[in-house]
């Protein structure tokens, strides 16, 4: 990452930089976003040489406003950080998937596959999720300890949306490993794979993140030659291949950026709603004993664990036309960043918002976003971290964190790399 200058960061309020991933990672944004939200709700953040400056958005209020206007904060000048100063040429152009899609093409893009993700489909792919939870949970009974991550929370995802897409078993390590490099890029463990020598440095996270997505299109490119040359009926691949939208076929690089999506989407941030979940509820023995003699408070819990966790930590928009907030001024082309974290503690919307509180109602969170890009997995997500916590303990009662959690570089995924559990009670 390319520091800030001096004189930039003398303007930070509380010297407080959201573009360090270092701050995630130490899992203190939380005090950050405190004070932002108390002395500074609208806030620029200057950019670097690199990076452009972005508005920090860290009130609830202000997060459901700029959602709710995807014609004035567009998406398709990316979602993900501040966005590069200066663009390499042609970068941005070409095909995008839905979440960097404007209206009105953004809506006829998503109706392609919503069905797939209706509450509907989700019911009936329960028993599903419940089975392949305890297919997991199997690979592991008999054993003292695990990695949390690698060989519980990843898997679930993973299973289901790798399932949906009807890709066979043996390609989804490839989908956790790409994954992990497209978002993980700023970490140097996933970093060391692609540019040992360039590790920390901006060069090491642009290259890591270009070879993942470079692996991952090549191999959905491949899946699609397959899926024309053999029509399956009922995949999210196929009903892709199958597509028109106003009379057009979807082009190849279209149907690639969807997967990329889906599969991107689907993986990461449920692993990390399991594995800061599981953190979560072992750090608050008294609402895990509430919990592990009432199961029926699950739903809620889940909600609670979407709060607390808020396994995104932002999304970004660029504004198209000059705008306020707050009465702070936002001209055309400026970017917004709303943290997700921060809305899920604001004061003003939840009550006493530092309780973990595993019956708190109401619980609007925005974990999931809202409006335009509500999060199309919500249901599949909230259903695999539910079953996951039931299965889980009913079978391992006793399961414990055994050492400090292992977190992802990042101000993007509130990511779990490593997390050391004991499966059985200590002897
Ligand atoms: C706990 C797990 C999850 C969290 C916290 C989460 C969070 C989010 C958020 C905040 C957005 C909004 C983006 C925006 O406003 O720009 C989003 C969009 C999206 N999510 Fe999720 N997500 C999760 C799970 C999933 C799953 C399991 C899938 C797929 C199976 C998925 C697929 C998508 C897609 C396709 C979009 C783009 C929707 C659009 O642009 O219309 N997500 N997600």
């Amino acid at each position: 990452m390319s520091p800030i200058s001096p004189e930039a960061a003398a303007t930070l309020p509380h010297g407080i930089n959201l573009l360090e991933g270092r701050l995630f990672q130490a899992n203190e944004m939380h005090e950050a976003f405190r004070i932002l939200r108390a002395e500074a709700p609208v806030h620029w953040n200057p950019g670097t040489d690199r990076f452009n400056g972005f508005w920090s958005l860290v009130k609830y209020e202000d997060l459901l406003h700029v959602s709710r206007h995807p014609e004035l904060f567009i998406s398709s000048k990316g979602i993900g950080g501040s966005g590069l100063r200066y663009p390499p040429p042609g970068q941005g152009e070409g095909s995008s998937s839905i979440i960097t899609m404007d209206p009105p093409r953004h809506v006829k893009m998503r109706r392609l596959v919503n069905k797939g993700f209706t509450p509907r489909a989700v019911l009936q792919m329960e028993p599903k999720i419940r089975a392949v939870t305890n297919t997991i949970l199997d690979r592991v009974q008999g054993r003292d300890s695990c990695d949390f991550v690698l060989e519980v929370s990843s898997q679930l995802p993973l299973a289901v949306i790798c399932g949906m897409m009807g890709l066979e078993e043996e390609h989804w390590p490839a989908m956790f490993d790409f994954t992990n490099q497209i978002l993980g890029s700023g970490d140097a463990e996933y970093q060391a794979r692609v540019a040992p020598d360039k590790v920390g440095t901006f060069e090491g996270a642009t290259l890591t993140a270009a070879d993942g997505n470079r692996r991952m299109n090549g191999f959905f490119r491949d899946i699609l030659a397959d899926r024309r040359a053999h029509p399956r009926e009922d995949d999210l691949v196929s009903i892709l291949v199958e597509s028109e939208v106003d009379g057009e076929r979807l082009t190849e690089g279209d149907i690639v950026a969807f997967c990329n999506l889906l599969v991107v989407a689907g993986n990461e941030t449920t692993r990390n709603a399991i594995s800061g979940g599981l953190i979560v509820l072992c750090e608050h023995p008294e609402e895990r004993a509430r919990l592990q003699a009432e199961p029926s408070l699950m739903p809620s819990a889940v909600e609670e664990i979407l709060r607390w966790t808020s396994p995104l930590h932002h999304m970004s928009r660029e504004a198209t036309a000059d705008t306020e907030i707050r009465g702070q001024k936002i001209a055309a082309g400026e970017k917004v960043i709303m943290w997700y974290p921060s809305a899920n503690r604001d004061e003003d919307i939840f009550d006493d918002p530092y309780r973990f509180d595993i019956t708190r109602d109401p619980n609007e969170h925005l974990a999931f976003g809202i409006g335009e890009h509500f999060c199309l997995g919500a249901g599949f997500a909230r259903a695999e971290v539910r079953i996951m916590f039931e299965e889980l303990l009913r079978q391992f009662p006793d399961i414990q964190i055994d050492g400090p959690p292992e977190r992802l570089r990042s101000n993007f995924i509130n990511g779990v790399k490593h997390l050391p559990v004991r499966l059985t009670a200590a002897r």
